[in-house]
């Protein structure tokens, strides 16, 4: 299969632009779309053969559920059961955003290789002119996962999707870099009360001044992770992630001592690092993009340096662990 690359201009409502893409999904096909979060690969939701297709091409485990994208609140009433009064006022909050809520699905409307065969599908608007004009243009949900390789950290740009997915997928519709650079927060709705399954730049503090108390986890935390995709590996470059704790010459010295074994060392860190091999900046939107090009360096670890602002933003820090599969340097 040929991957062909459109590339949106300033004009993205120019309908021009989404004809070919829109029919590749209403036959069956799959197109990478850039979101205000990552780049997604959708799939027409409502056809199984279709949403196959996606699992194929990033290799996907098959009970791991898919976001389902939508146009507007009234394309998600059309296709959940059931809506709690809840959830209304956080598509009124939140919506079009980086917020997927889980609800319950309406029968038989969606392929059930997107829900996993579980009753309930996540929904969620993207804040994204590209986004928003292919679902208007397509004219029905669009099944889309992060456009990545499973396993390996989400694009930011179309750049990471074609590395990935060249050959395995129709078409990428490029939209330069993505704004926020970490996927959603997943809210479900069918828990009361709700619980935040994987946390994003919607934050538990922002939900809760909006539909009141979240569910906590027995360890105090407002991260409830009961998402099926928990068990799986995530985000990882090559090299191995280790944490470090930012103090001091803690990380001079970490790097110091991996040099004496012959270890060359890739830092990601909010500072400048002048001892290590190959720096690359860490926050948010910029995460992703530093995980990926430590593949194309020859370090031997990877050191992500955390500080005290870090770990105040819990959606950074949850990325960051699953990079590292949680191991701290020491
Ligand atoms: O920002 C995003 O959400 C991106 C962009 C492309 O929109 N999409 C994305 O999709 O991250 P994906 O498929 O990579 O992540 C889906 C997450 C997984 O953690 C999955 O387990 C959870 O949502 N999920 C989906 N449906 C669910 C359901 N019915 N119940 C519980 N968790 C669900
Ligand atoms: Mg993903």
């Amino acid at each position: 299969m040929k991957t062909r690359i459109v590339e949106v201009g300033n004009d993205a409502g120019n309908p021009e632009y989404y004809e070919e893409a829109a029919e590749i999904l209403q036959r069956g096909g799959t197109v990478s779309f850039p979101t205000e979060t990552v780049y997604g690969l959708g799939a027409d939701a409502t056809n199984a053969e279709a949403v196959e297709r996606i699992y194929l091409a990033k290799g996907r485990p098959s009970d791991n559920p898919l976001i389902v994208h939508v146009d507007s609140k009234e394309m998600a009433l059309r296709y959940a059961a059931n809506v709690p009064e809840k959830a209304i006022r956080c598509m009124d909050a939140f919506w079009p955003g980086p917020l997927t809520l889980i609800l319950e699905a309406k029968e038989g409307v969606f392929a059930d290789n997107v829900t996993a065969g579980l009753p309930t599908v996540g929904l969620r608007m993207p804040d994204h002119p590209i986004a928003l004009n292919l679902l208007k243009q397509t004219d029905r949900p669009l099944a889309a996962p992060s456009a990545n390789v499973s396993g390996k950290p989400s694009p930011t740009c179309a750049g990471h999707v074609e590395h990935d997915l060249n050959g395995k997928i129709d078409l990428i519709l490029d939209g330069g870099a993505t704004a926020l650079g970490i996927e959603s927060t997943v809210l479900d709705m069918t828990a009361e009360p709700p619980a935040i399954l994987r946390p994003g730049s919607i934050t538990a503090d922002m939900i809760e001044d909006v539909i009141g108390q979240l569910r906590v986890s027995c360890e105090g935390k407002r991260t409830v992770p009961r998402s099926p995709g928990v068990k799986y590996t995530h985000y990882a470059p090559d090299a191995p992630v280790y944490l470090i704790e930012q103090k001091g010459d803690i990380v001079d010295r970490a790097i110091e001592h991996l040099h004496s074994k012959g270890k060359k060392v890739a830092v990601l860190s909010a500072d400048f690092s002048k001892a290590a091999d190959y720096y690359f900046p860490l926050s948010a939107d910029v995460l992703y993009s530093g995980l990926r090009k430590c593949d194309e360096t020859s370090a031997d670890l990877i050191l992500a340096a955390i500080q005290p602002e870090h770990k105040k933003d819990a959606a950074l820090m949850n990325r960051l662990e699953k990079a590292a599969d949680h191991k701290w340097f020491s």
